[in-house]
């Protein structure tokens, strides 16, 4: 065997070693790759990693027999690392290319919704309060897993239309993330663009990114269907920005599954935006990913799915100090009210989406909390106060609560 022969082994380990790690960065380039190795789902990343690098290792391995050209080892060696570098480079350009064919499909038209636009703000449309100030009247639910199998649609359309019921409407309906199962494939997407279309077709809508929306680059679906290129924010990015809405002060932030979708931009942006935020305005943050939440431990993944050490540790403090009133989340497939250093949260992860096992932990910061039960949040903002009404799926009130903006 030529020596020719081992070193083309070596450039060919090399390249398929070059396509995993292209691969990768691309990956991880993408909205909620990061937090799915996090959260225990690194194993698809590893499996890459190995397979790309394996063909190197072999090429290596043949390195000291270089220049011996008798030896049959070597020679094995090289034919063996240029055979699996020409799979593995197969391999990895099939999987690339599966995955923009899914995640970039189209079907138009788009189903026309009436979104609403960061910078544009939500115009108020009810009447006014008792004190005769202005009200914003906002409802908001998470997790509808648009596409899942065992998401319950029943309750998810049963809630869209006592939502569409309501009385006096609402000015703005936020869904905070997880709209579909699985964000590369198109199907979800459309059907709930339709049934929003459908169900609430003069309601203001504003669905967040969550962390299956972005699965695997996710994003390019949220964007055409729900975040048009021509949308302005005030960030400059469509997964975090800040919206004004009559007295109240709404503040979305891009939290995927945990803390490692919060950037140095976003901390800066969030930072400067709260500054510049007088705080007896009712400021009102809305984010995917829950902060504080009663939970449990996943099963398969061995991860606390409760009080969230990440976004606890790095968002938390900031809303404290800028004294936020109220944080609302998805991502637990519960409903909750809690209060902790002085920041009501709340979660509602109960627009469809599986409920989430009977807590095994209950969070020191719980006031009240429902599981099994699906439906939305209203927030009734006043210039001095935030109104909390939890509702089940037919507008039946659950739970009241009122948060006095901090002054
Ligand atoms: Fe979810």
């Amino acid at each position: 065997m030529k020596t020719t022969t081992k070193v083309f082994g070596l450039v060919a380990g090399l390249l398929a070693a070059a396509s995993g790690f292209g691969l990768l960065a691309w990956l991880f380039s993408l909205q909620a790759s990061a937090g799915l190795a996090q959260w225990g789902y690194g194993g698809y990343f590893t499996a890459v990693a190995v397979a790309a690098g394996l063909p190197l290792l072999l090429a290596l391995a043949g390195l000291p027999w270089l220049r011996r050209e008798e030896s049959k080892l070597g020679a094995g060696l090289a034919v063996a690392s240029i055979a699996l570098a020409g799979l593995v480079i197969a391999g990895l350009a099939i999987g690339f290319g599966e995955l923009q064919l899914r995640s970039r499909a189209l079907t138009k038209p788009l189903p026309a919704s009436n979104l609403v636009e960061p910078a544009a703000g939500i115009a108020l449309r009810g009447p006014a309060g008792r004190d005769g100030g202005p009200v914003a009247r906002l409802s908001l639910s998470s997790d509808p897993h648009w596409g899942k199998q065992s998401a319950n649609a029943a309750a998810r359309t049963a809630t869209l239309k006592s939502l569409a019921a309501a009385q006096p409407a609402r000015d703005a309906f936020f869904i905070l993330g997880d709209n579909v199962e699985m964000g590369m494939d198109e199907a979800p997407w459309r059907e709930e663009a339709l049934e929003l279309a459908a169900l609430l077709p003069a309601m203001p809508l504003r669905p967040l990114l969550g962390n299956h929306d972005g699965l695997v680059n996710g994003e390019h679906h949220f964007r055409k269907y729900f975040f048009p290129d021509k949308f302005r924010t005030d960030s400059g990015s469509p997964f975090y920005y800040s919206i004004e809405a009559g007295p109240a002060k709404i503040i979305v932030l891009n939290l995927l599954w945990g803390a490692e979708s919060f950037d140095a931009e976003q901390r800066a942006w969030l930072e400067k935006t709260l500054a510049a935020t007088p705080t007896e305005r009712p400021v009102i943050v809305l984010s995917h990913c829950f902060f504080a939440s009663s939970g449990y431990v996943d099963e398969d993944t061995g991860m606390p799915w409760y009080d969230h050490f990440g976004t606890l540790a790095e968002v938390a403090p900031i809303l404290e100090r800028h004294k936020v009133d109220l944080v609302v989340s998805g991502h637990n497939h519960y409903m909750e009210l809690l209060e902790r250093n002085g920041v009501t949260y709340a979660t509602i992860g109960a627009l469809g989406g599986k409920p989430d096992p009977e807590p095994t932990f209950l969070s020191p910061s719980s006031l009240w909390f429902a599981r099994g039960v699906y439906g939305r949040l209203d927030l009734d903002v006043s210039a001095t106060s935030i109104a909390l009404a939890f509702r089940d799926r037919d507008g039946g009130l659950l739970k009241e609560w009122t948060v006095k903006a901090a002054r």
